[in-house]
């Protein structure tokens, strides 16, 4: 039997991370130490962490015309991933983040969307036929909505594994769209934003989590950074705690996570034995430095005590 496929519909964007004491306040003038490019994106995230754990992955995105597009979808490729039907859409800009990292390896991002903007509904129901060979689908919010959102219902018409990353957090999500999620990976602050309650502990986050439940979503993994994670459905909760390890850069720690649930899932693994893989890789993910650098192979996950 071949590896199963998990398809990636989002974002692809260039990083431009500057390492800084701390975040700066408002108005404040700080010196950073370093300015360096690293390619990223939360769904190029996502895609490079399957492919490199070993899934069929392909991916639907978009990058511009300029001098990061060509640059990005190779380092895709390089990764294992099919991006034969990634479009370089030449009169645009690719996807850009501004990303500002401090001493604890926490981070702010701003994304400029770019191409990112332009996989649109229209590109997104043109590959329905993708979606109906994929067996998982994974989405996060860095393309429009409405894309988003078609792309569940498609998935859910052909009977797909959906995960939803709702990642940057929303200010909502129709009930109907989360009622055709198997899983919801928020962090702490989307899950806060789309319940609208406080998330500021484990027991809140169950909390908040059933709000969304109630709203028809199946199971949630909340992530909690330095917390862990935290699984929810209708029947049971549990806690599954982070690993002891020194961040460098926490950047793309929660896509990787997301990422190697779905490859876990995709191996066979039962839900927490997913989310324990998932949390070793992200635990890797966060010793290194920049989205995609901080990648590990197989190998290194298999490896990791
Ligand atoms: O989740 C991290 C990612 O968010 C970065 O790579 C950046 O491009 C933004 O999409």
């Amino acid at each position: 039997m071949g590896a199963s496929k998990i398809l990636i519909i989002g974002s692809i964007n260039m990083d431009l991370v500057l390492r800084v004491p701390y975040i700066p306040q408002v108005g404040e003038t700080l010196l950073g130490s370093s300015v360096e490019r690293v390619p990223g994106g939360k769904g190029a995230n996502q895609a490079v962490t399957a492919a490199k754990l070993g899934a069929d992955v392909s991916m639907l995105g978009k990058v511009g015309g300029d001098e990061f597009g060509g640059p990005l979808i190779d380092n895709l490729r390089q990764a294992g991933v099919n991006t034969d039907h990634i479009d370089l859409e030449s009169a645009s800009s690719s996807g850009l983040a501004v990303i500002q990292v401090n001493d604890e390896g926490d981070n702010s991002i701003v994304v400029l969307s770019g191409a990112n903007d332009l996989c649109d509904l229209s590109y997104v129901t043109a590959h329905e036929n993708l979606i109906k060979e994929a067996d998982s689908v994974i989405l996060q919010l860095e393309i429009p909505h409405e894309a988003v959102y078609a792309a569940v219902n498609l998935a859910r018409k052909h009977g797909k594994t959906v995960i939803l990353n709702p990642a940057p957090a929303p200010d909502s999500i129709p009930d109907e769209v989360l009622g055709k999620l198997d899983y919801l990976i928020p962090n702490e602050t989307e899950l806060q934003k789309l319940s609208g309650q406080t998330v500021d502990s484990i027991a809140s986050a169950k909390d908040a989590a059933k709000v969304l439940l109630a709203k028809g979503v199946s199971s949630l993994i909340v992530t909690l950074g330095s917390n862990g994670s935290l699984y929810v459905n209708a029947n049971e909760s549990f806690h599954v705690p982070a690993r002891a390890v020194k961040a460098v850069d926490t950047t793309a720690a929660g896509d990787s996570f997301v990422a190697a649930f779905a490859v876990g899932l995709s191996e066979g693994r039962s839900v927490p034995e997913a989310i324990s893989f998932a949390t070793k890789v992200s635990s890797i993910v966060v010793t290194k430095a920049g989205a995609q650098t901080s990648i590990p192979e197989r190998n290194e996950v298999d490896a990791f005590v």
